[in-house]
């Protein structure tokens, strides 16, 4: 009896091992991408500088910091990169379905994320900023002075978390596109948007007659950096992943790449 509970439980050990590991039936190892010659990459393209849409003739394209390191992501595995562009709060079911094979979408890690997704090492570290219209800054001086205002978030962001927990009384506008909260802001629809410092720091610098940060309020105590995402136990895939951000973040190269475009989205705003 002993011998056979043994048995058993062996069995159970190195089944439940064999779950662990074995990526979700939809997914596409690496091996399998490999096969297709296509990493198939999903972003919200409305996201400077990480990730916008410029038109190359008729054709849009995606570029940005995320582009980028999904190219050199694809060059690392050898095969030919193809970003679908969808909303952000569609990412996660996307990339746990199957649907793309990676998120990379300056997607901030939260244990409820972890808890649907794998995450790759931090390439990028940011905070939430609020921006407000131009004149109104002098209101503000910590966050509970936004406590029953009107805040602009995108749908299904941790900042949309964040203010339902730290501003529960806030009034809050959830939408889908970035460009879109800037837009209600400039319009006075909302009286506040928080976004990623970096982001939201494009977007002022682009509209500076009509919208100022205030840097100096911080919102979160912590943030846990941008990383990319795969679906749960694609285990070969994030190797390929995490290599490619620990050579960029220990080299110079993202430092470069940011700057690169930071300079590529002022200039084209600007024509
Ligand atoms: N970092 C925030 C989050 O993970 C916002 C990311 C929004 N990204 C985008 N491509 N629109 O929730």
């Amino acid at each position: 009896m002993k011998k056979m509970m043994k048995v058993l439980l062996t069995i159970g050990v190195v089944l439940g091992l064999f779950a662990s590991v074995k990526p979700a039936e939809a997914q596409k190892t690496l091996a399998n991408i490999q096969e297709a010659g296509e990493l198939v990459v999903g972003t919200s393209a409305d996201f400077p500088p990480f990730e916008w849409v410029v038109l190359d003739g008729s054709e849009a394209q995606v570029v940005g910091i995320d582009a980028d390191l999904a190219q050199l992501i694809a060059d690392e595995i050898g095969v030919e990169l193809v970003i679908e562009d969808t909303s952000f709060d569609g990412l996660i079911p996307s990339v746990s379905s199957g649907r793309v094979d990676m998120v990379l979408a300056g997607m901030t890690y939260s244990e409820e994320r972890a808890e649907q997704v794998d995450f790759s090492e931090v390439y990028y570290e940011t905070n939430s900023k609020f921006v407000v219209p131009v004149g109104e800054e002098g209101n503000f001086e910590s966050i509970e002075d936004f406590a029953n205002l009107k805040i602009g978030v995108q749908k299904g962001t941790i900042q949309e978390s964040l203010l339902n927990d730290v501003l529960p009384d806030a009034e809050l506008v959830s939408m889908n596109k970035n460009g879109d909260l800037i837009e209600a802001l400039k319009s006075k629809r909302v009286d506040a948007v928080l976004m990623d410092g970096i982001v939201v720091g494009e977007f002022v610098n682009l509209n500076s007659d009509a919208i100022v940060l205030l840097d100096g309020i911080q919102v979160e105590e912590e943030n846990e950096g941008f990383a990319a995402v795969t679906a749960k136990g694609n285990t070969e895939l994030m190797e390929a992943i995490n290599k490619v951000i620990a050579d960029v973040t220990e080299s110079e190269q993202m430092e470069e790449i940011v700057t690169k475009n930071t300079e590529l989205n002022a200039e084209q705003t600007e024509e």
